[in-house]
C-alpha cells in the first residue's frame, strides 16, 4: 500500500494565524516568550534531526534504547490495530515498533501527526515504501489543537515519543492530556517518552552543543518570523542560552539580544524593541519524575501500566491504558 496524499487538518490560513497570533502575544508580553512549535519549518525539522545525532544529545539514544528492548512486549501488550503518532517528525524510532508489529501481525493503518509538512511528507513516503502491508495517513496538525479529529475505530494506540510533552507549559500539559483522553475509548492505549529529572551537568550541554547546532536550531524560530511575518530580526545579534531552572526542573532556551534593537513585523504592523541582554524565552524542556508522570497521567483518566528506562535511567517510557 502506498502513502496516500497528507490529509490537511491545519491549512495553511489557519497555520498563518495561529502564528501571528502567538508572535503578536509572545513579543508584546513583559517577559518576551515564543511557542516551540515554530521552530520546525523544513531547515528546523532537518536541525532536528542534527541535534538527535549529537553526542551530547542523549535523549533520542535513550528512547530509542527503551523501545529496541520493549517494542515487542509493546506490540503484544496493546494488540493495536491503529498507531498514531504525535509529533512524529521522521518517525525514526517509531520503526522498532513498525517493527515488532510487522512480526506480530493485526496493525492495519498508521497515523503520523506533525505541524511540519516537510517532515511528515518525507516520513509517510519513507514508511509506506518500507512497510508495505500498511496503510499510512499522514496528518498535518496540531496536537493541542486538533486531537478530537484523530481517526476512530479498532483499538488504538497513541505514541507521543521524544519527550515532547516536556516542551508543553504544566497548563498545556493538563489540557494536553485530558483532550487526549477524550479523543480516547476506555481500553487504548498512550505510549509517552518523558526526560527523566537528572544531574543539570547532562541536561544542560544537551541543550548547548559544542558544534552549535542548537544554537542555529533556537536562532531558526527568528528566520520563521522574518519569512511568514515579514519581519527583520537579525538572527546572529542574539545569544543562543540554556539555562537549567531547578524548582520547575526544566531547560529553558533563550535568545538573548547582543544590543539594543528595534525589530518590524511587517504582517503584524508591529516594532518591538529589545533592551541589550533583553531575553527572549523560545522553549521549555521539561524533565520528569516516575511519580509525577503517573499522577499527571492518572488526573487525566489513565492508568500507568508500565514505566522502562534505559539501562543509565536517562529516559523513561511509559504504557497508560485508558480507563
Ligand atoms: N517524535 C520525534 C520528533 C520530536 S521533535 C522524535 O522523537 O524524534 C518534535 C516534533 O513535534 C517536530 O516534528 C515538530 O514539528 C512537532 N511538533 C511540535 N509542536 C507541535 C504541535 N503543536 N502539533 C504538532 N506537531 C508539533
Ligand atoms: C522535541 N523536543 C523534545 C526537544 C527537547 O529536547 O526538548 C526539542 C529540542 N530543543 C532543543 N534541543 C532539542
Amino acid at each position: 500500500m502506498s502513502a496516500e496524499p497528507l490529509e490537511i487538518h491545519l491549512e495553511e490560513q489557519d497555520l498563518g494565524r495561529s502564528l501571528r497570533d502567538d508572535v503578536r502575544t509572545g513579543l508584546t508580553a513583559d517577559a518576551k516568550w515564543l511557542p516551540p512549535k515554530w521552530f520546525y519549518d523544513a531547515r528546523g525539522s532537518e536541525l532536528f534531526e542534527e541535534i538527535t545525532r549529537l553526542a551530547e544529545y542523549y535523549p533520542t539514544r535513550a528512547e530509542r534504547a527503551v523501545l529496541a528492548e520493549r517494542a515487542g512486549t509493546i506490540a503484544e501488550l496493546t494488540g493495536a490495530k491503529t498507531l498514531i503518532e504525535l509529533g512524529s517528525g521522521s518517525s525514526e524510532k517509531t520503526r522498532l515498533l513498525l517493527d515488532a508489529f510487522t512480526r506480530r501481525g493485526g496493525l492495519g493503518t498508521f497515523v503520523p501527526l506533525d505541524v511540519s509538512v516537510s517532515a511528515l511528507r518525507q516520513s509517510t513516503a519513507e514508511i509506506a515504501a518500507d512497510y508495505p502491508g500498511l496503510r499510512v495517513r499522514g496528518i498535518v496538525g496540531d496536537f493541542t489543537h486538533q486531537l478530537d479529529r484523530l481517526p476512530t475505530g479498532g483499538r488504538r494506540l497513541v505514541v507521543f515519543l521524544g519527550g515532547t510533552i516536556g516542551n508543553l507549559l504544566p497548563a498545556e500539559r493538563s489540557a494536553f492530556l485530558a483532550a487526549m483522553r477524550d479523543a480516547l475509548e476506555a481500553g487504548d492505549w498512550l505510549l509517552i517518552g518523558t526526560d527523566l529529572v537528572k544531574d543539570p551537568a547532562v541536561v544542560v550541554p544537551a541543550y548547548d552543543d559544542a558544534a552549535g547546532v542548537t544554537a542555529e536550531f533556537n536562532r531558526n524560530v527568528l528566520r520563521v518570523i522574518n519569512r511568514e511575518l515579514d519581519a527583520d530580526f537579525d538572527p546572529a545579534a542574539f545569544t543562543h542560552v540554556a539555562r537549567w531552572d531547578a524548582e520547575r526542573e526544566w531547560v529553558e532556551m533563550r535568545l538573548r539580544a547582543q544590543r539594543p534593537m528595534r525589530v518590524r513585523v511587517g504582517a503584524l504592523d508591529l516594532t518591538v524593541t529589545f533592551a541589550e541582554g533583553e531575553e527572549l524565552r523560545t522553549e521549555v524542556s521539561a524533565k520528569f519524575r516516575r511519580e509525577g508522570i503517573a499522577g499527571e497521567l492518572a488526573a487525566a483518566g489513565f492508568a500507568a501500566h508500565h514505566f522502562w528506562t534505559d539501562p543509565d535511567a536517562l529516559f523513561g517510557v511509559t504504557l497508560a491504558r485508558a480507563e
